[in-house]
């Protein structure tokens, strides 16, 4: 077996609270049963979400404390935007407070009532920024994305087939932009690959679109590329990662998760849609040279998108995360696979047969494991979707429970320790039910929205 190897040592710790089991269950109760809304006091691995908890370097940190607090023309922003120059070869950026502002003025610039924008997926975010601005969001995955036991390497890459079919469809008039996902995060973090995107490329330019590439989960997709393109296999991760970026329109980022600080961006070489999303910026975000980010994350992403290119830094997460898989299956319970990015992913339908998507499979078990456990993880399913305008429920294509990787953050034992649990509450699955919303926002309800037990 390959164990996963750190390629850095721990030099601060901080300390957990591991609740006993009585008071997780008064936790769990306390929340809604929805993980969202847990304290983290009660705690005791927070695996929700890999978003703004990954552990910074040394140099990060160290980075942090040169930071130039000037409003206007600050230091730290140019070193930032000449950082992202020399990345992705883009000139402009533009820079905001987290990923979804990013989408919240692309939507805002691109997309009009009627518009429609063709994906290989959709991320939670992306969609609603897309549909709050009258557009629709038309998923041109291929068959095999939805496939939970799959062997195909890039189950986040587009069907090209049926993105140009879409476009037919609608007219290219009426497709606001093309946007693809890197690391797809609601397929469980899977790949495309770069003979995708230049199949996509050749599309965008036969229909005079243009390509939107959101690059927040970049990281991995850049080590699966290497390690599963054979192409690629060679190549450092800085080209790889030009050659991407060379590939599209506007790219846009969660510095939450790329650069492993917090904050964001969006980057392009088009002088014209640069001017047409820079006075949103002023509007929405700060002035120009901060957009809502602390100098010292900008310091912070500066350094950590230039780690970023460094493969041994990168591949911690996908290690990491193909041995909870491996881990997880040799014990009978039920992953995503290949295993993907960002972190594991349970597949709830199978994990709990006995319970349908009308009572939120992925919501019930995420509750479960943390009741197990102290773990907590975040439903991808149902409960993540929105209901149609007639109040009728979408059932989301998988029911899936993401147990994120925060990079640096775990050691290997305490993984061992939340496979052991998982594996013991597997054994034990009849003692999990189906729920119910009893408060259930509009937008985005997953964040906020309370269960009971049915
Ligand atoms: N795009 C992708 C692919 C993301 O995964 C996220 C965030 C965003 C955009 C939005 O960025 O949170 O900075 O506003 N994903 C987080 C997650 C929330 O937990 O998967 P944000």
């Amino acid at each position: 077996q390959q164990i996963p190897l750190e390629m850095h040592k721990v030099r601060i710790v901080q300390k957990l609270n591991l609740p006993p089991v009585e008071r997780r269950v008064e936790a769990m109760k306390e929340a809604g049963y929805n993980t969202f809304l847990l304290k983290n006091v009660d705690v005791f691995m927070d695996m929700l979400t890999d978003s703004g908890v990954n552990a910074m370097s040394d140099r990060q940190q160290a980075a942090m404390l040169e930071a130039d607090d000037s409003y206007a023309g600050s230091a730290t922003f140019t070193k930032l935007e000449q950082k992202i120059e020399e990345i992705f070869g883009k000139k402009y950026f533009l820079p905001a407070h987290q990923g979804r502002a990013c989408e919240n003025i692309l939507g805002q610039v691109y997309v009009t009532p009627g518009k429609v924008v063709p994906m290989n997926y959709h991320f939670t975010t992306s969609k609603a920024h897309i549909t709050v601005n009258g557009g629709t969001v038309e998923e041109v995955f291929k068959d095999e994305a939805l496939n939970l036991t799959s062997e195909d390497l890039f189950k986040g890459n587009v069907d090209i087939d049926k993105l140009v079919a879409i476009i037919e469809e609608k007219g290219a008039d009426n497709i606001a932009f093309v946007r693809v996902e890197s690391g797809t995060n609601l397929i469980g973090g899977q790949p495309h690959s770069v003979e995708n995107m230049k199949a996509v490329r050749k599309v965008c330019d036969q229909y005079n679109l243009k390509l939107v590439y959101d690059i927040s989960l970049l990281a991995d997709n850049l080590y699966f590329i290497k390690t599963r393109e054979d192409a690629y296999k060679d190549a450092s991760i800085r080209d790889i990662t030009r050659e991407l970026a060379d590939l599209s329109d506007i790219l846009y980022f969660s510095a939450r998760k790329l650069g492993f600080a917090r904050g964001g961006g969006i980057a392009t070489n088009s002088e014209e849609d640069y001017l047409r999303m820079r006075e949103f910026i002023t509007l929405y975000e700060g002035f120009l040279t901060y957009g809502g980010m602390s100098v010292r994350e900008m310091e912070a992403i500066t350094v950590g998108l230039d780690e970023t290119m460094d493969e041994e830094y990168i591949a911690q997460g996908p290690q990491f995360i193909q041995y909870m898989s491996d881990e997880l299956q040799k014990r009978g319970v039920p992953v995503v696979t290949p295993a993907g990015g960002l972190g594991c992913h349970i597949d709830a339908t199978r994990f709990l047969s006995h319970i349908p998507q009308e009572q939120y499979t992925a919501g019930a078990l995420a509750a479960a494991i943390y009741i197990a456990s102290g773990a907590r993880g975040m439903e991808r399913g149902t409960m993540s979707e929105q209901r149609d305008e007639n109040g009728v429920e979408t059932l989301a294509h998988m029911e899936l429970v993401r147990m994120a990787m925060p990079r640096r953050v775990f050691t290997l034992s305490q993984i061992n320790y939340v496979v052991d649990r998982i594996a013991w509450l597997y054994d034990n699955r009849e003692l999990i039910g189906g729920m119910k919303f009893v408060e259930e926002p509009k937008v985005l309800r997953f964040f906020f929205g309370k269960l009971d037990a049915l």
